[in-house]
């Protein structure tokens, strides 16, 4: 359930037309929805709510401080994979001891850090951070809090370049070798062990995996409670969503389609996870991304041109890879909705097989291929949905091209949180050699 929906034919965010948004801040524009940010958090908050619980939000999903604050306001934790992120978070009155320190390869810097501002715990992924961060906190003084990320080699059955809990991945301490790297972490006198992590890929879109993981590292979670009296664990982010609504377009239930039997919700996840891990009395944490930001956020942009070669019908938009990069780096799917609906939109005499195309130099440089959309025309207007995770946060200046601005709305208030950028910010800290001169 999200919060953009067609009223009289216009895409609305909740209750601010996305038309006059656009008119407003220009294109290309990311616009969150606040409703769809805390429905989802509560969502899964209320699902938990039998267990001692902490949802951290994985920030690296969107981390406008606007989000994080909305985040931070209903409660959530977060869950960080750098130094900047954990000043972002603070900048946003998110609160250290509600974060965990995900990562592989945390810098001095950051650990230092993290222990200086009271982070909950950083979760270590090899044995050379453990002796690293126990170095750090011994020149500070400080027992750092620590977990280790257990990979327990565990299929998730989803994209490749998001897969993280299997052997061939970098990430955590393998299954069978975790247990001696606790005992050795347990003789490193400023390490505190205070937990046990693990996630196993992102965009799942079935239990089976996460109750696989589960299964498998209960034991070990209870051992580690009677040896270290660990009173965490964390079993990572994951839940997918809808990005593909075959669907029906336009509604603003789609995600919850019927024909959707098999969708992974938090009370299908809940109803999993909860009588396993109950048992086991620890605080449970999860780091959800996609499924708090996904679906709270649009990027809007606007057709230049309409290039016709005979064998393609290239819709060109001012939208590029490097504003929205998840179909050139995975092929992903985003629903793509013109913002004003016309009559007799959904009649196949009207729509044309599009390639929707931004203007950069690559044919990489794409958001869909044949699909069939609404005839469209230079001046108006495109919605490329769930761009709320993983869409702005990997945005990028490639071509010389401006981050695009992004807008909040909650009821029928909007606010900018992150301005356009310019131009001339783009080489501000460039400079030429003077022996060029
Ligand atoms: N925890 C850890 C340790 C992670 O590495 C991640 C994501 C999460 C939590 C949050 O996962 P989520 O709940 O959002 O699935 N850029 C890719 C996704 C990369 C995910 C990286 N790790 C995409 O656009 O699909």
């Amino acid at each position: 359930m999200h919060d953009f929906s067609f009223k009289r034919g216009r895409l609305y965010c909740e209750n601010v037309s996305v038309d006059s948004l656009v008119k407003k801040h220009g294109s290309p524009l990311f616009i969150y929805s606040h409703g769809t940010l805390t429905r989802n958090f509560n969502e899964l908050d209320k699902a938990l709510a039998p267990l001692d619980h902490t949802v951290c939000f994985a920030a690296k999903a969107n981390s406008n401080l606007g989000v994080l604050r909305t985040l931070a306001n209903a409660g959530s934790g977060f869950d960080i994979v750098s130094g900047g992120e954990l000043q972002r978070i603070m900048a946003a009155g998110g609160s250290p001891s509600k974060c965990i320190f995900a990562g592989v390869g945390k810098t001095e810097e950051e650990i230092e850090l993290a222990l200086k501002k009271g982070i909950y715990s950083l979760n270590a992924e090899s044995e050379p951070e453990l002796i690293r961060i126990n170095k750090v906190a011994r020149r500070l003084k400080k027992k750092a809090p620590v977990a280790i990320r257990v990979n327990p080699n565990i299929d998730a059955k989803t994209h490749a370049k998001i897969t993280t809990g299997t052997y061939e991945n970098k990430f955590g301490i393998a299954f069978e070798e975790v247990e001696a790297v606790y005992d050795r972490a347990s003789k490193l006198k400023n390490l505190h062990i205070r937990g046990l992590q693990m996630h196993i890929g992102s965009q799942l879109t079935e239990v089976e995996p996460f109750e696989k993981a589960v299964k498998k590292v209960i034991p070990l979670a209870k051992r580690l409670v009677e040896k270290y009296s660990i009173e965490f664990i964390s079993i990572g982010g994951g839940l997918g969503i809808v990005y593909d609504p075959a669907l029906e377009s336009g509604d603003a239930k789609w995600w919850r389609s019927p024909k959707r039997k098999d969708l992974l919700t938090p009370k299908k996840y809940a109803s999993k996870l909860i009588p396993l891990l109950k048992p086991l009395g620890l605080k449970v944490l999860i780091e959800p991304g996609r499924f708090i930001a996904g679906n709270c956020g649009i990027l809007v942009t606007r057709v230049e041109y309409l290039k016709q070669t005979g064998v393609k019908n290239f819709v060109i938009v001012d939208a590029a890879m490097n504003d929205l990069a998840r179909p050139a780096l995975y092929d992903s799917y985003h629903q793509i909705t013109p913002i004003k609906q016309r009559a007799g939109d959904n009649l196949k005499k009207n729509q044309i097989s599009s390639d929707v195309v931004g203007p950069i130099c690559e044919s990489g440089d794409y958001f869909c291929k044949n699909r069939m959309l609404p005839k469209t025309g230079e001046g108006d207007y495109l919605a490329l949905l769930s761009a709320g995770a993983y869409g702005f946060v990997m945005a990028s200046n490639y071509n010389t091209r401006t981050f695009p601005a992004e807008v909040l709305v909650k009821g029928n208030q909007a606010e900018v949180v992150r301005k356009r950028q310019k131009t001339k910010q783009l080489w501000a800290s460039e400079s030429v050699p003077k022996w060029l001169k």
